[in-house]
């Protein structure tokens, strides 16, 4: 989050970080094509423990692709990605199985096993994929939701949920195998007005208290507060990578420029 009360190891957007702690993840030259059609271009940036990235950039851009190749759901066609320091060998389904018991993710749609209780949608991968005990899990399940205030709908199905619960939950499911890396796309594109709100106070939350997140949004005030860094993305490659704060003030390109311009409420000058 973009303010002091932060860790003071990572000075806001400052890469390589300044104390010396290698990323948690760490990008080079990342290149993502379907067909002829060059989507990521050259894409190198790291993200640190307690980092916040939010990745902004016109319809097109490339975000969600990355996002998506950042937990193993897209073939790549060059470049590296690092987590927690070791190579992820290329396009080996295997290895990012593994990984992503520790990166989670979660999309526009509400990806929730619709047969499934909220209960059993949680504990699924902390006791199937991680293995853990289901008491421990379950004590877990119940800490996180009474702090989303959804405990009374644990014996729900999805079908029963609003859109923002839905959404809720899906956060809610990812953090139960403790990642150490979160990625967020759209998770509010969806929803009604009303319920943005709740699902954006939950990723708040989860920024203060240090949780990494790479994030895609359309929500610009909620982007502000929320980001440590920026990556804007035009045509599949970075245009710019700066400070929240820097790039919400004065960013350093007519292109982001005129993104923000475009993002700014109807009326406003
Ligand atoms: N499965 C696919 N097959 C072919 N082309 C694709 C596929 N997925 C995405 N693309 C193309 O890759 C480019 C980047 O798409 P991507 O979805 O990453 O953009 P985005 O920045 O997330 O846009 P938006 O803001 O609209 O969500 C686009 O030109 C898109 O048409
Ligand atoms: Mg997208």
């Amino acid at each position: 989050m973009a303010d002091n009360t932060r860790t003071t190891t990572a000075p806001v957007g400052v890469t390589p970080n300044e104390a010396g702690e290698e990323p948690l993840l760490s990008v080079r030259h990342l290149r993502k094509s379907y067909g002829d059609h060059e989507v990521l271009k050259d894409v190198s940036f790291d993200v640190h423990r307690g980092q916040v990235l939010v990745l902004l950039g016109p319809s097109g851009s490339g975000k969600s692709t990355l996002i998506r190749c950042l937990n193993g759901l897209e073939t790549i066609q060059g470049g590296e990605i690092r987590f927690k320091g070791k190579v992820v060998p290329n396009n080996n389904e295997r290895a990012w199985r593994a990984l992503r018991t520790e990166i989670g993710m979660v999309f526009q749609s509400y990806d929730l096993f619709p047969n499934l209780t909220v209960a059993k949608n949680i504990e699924l991968g902390p006791t199937k994929v991680q293995k853990r005990a289901k008491a421990e899990v379950d004590e877990q399940m119940d800490r996180l939701l009474r702090d989303v205030q959804l405990t009374e709908y644990k014996n729900a199905y999805p079908r029963e949920l609003s859109g923002g619960q839905k959404q809720r939950i899906a956060i809610v499911r990812a953090l139960a195998m403790n990642p150490e890396l979160m990625l967020f796309d759209e998770v509010t594109a969806s929803l009604d007005p009303e319920m943005v709100r709740e699902v954006l106070e939950l990723m708040l939350r989860l920024a203060k208290r240090h949780m990494t997140m790479i994030v895609v949004t359309h929500e610009m005030e909620f982007a502000r507060r929320v980001a440590d860094t920026v990556m804007f993305l035009e045509n599949g490659v970075i245009l710019e990578r700066q400070s929240g704060d820097d790039f919400f003030t004065h960013p350093a390109t007519d292109r982001a420029r005129s993104f923000l311009d475009s993002m700014s409420p109807v009326g406003d000058e």
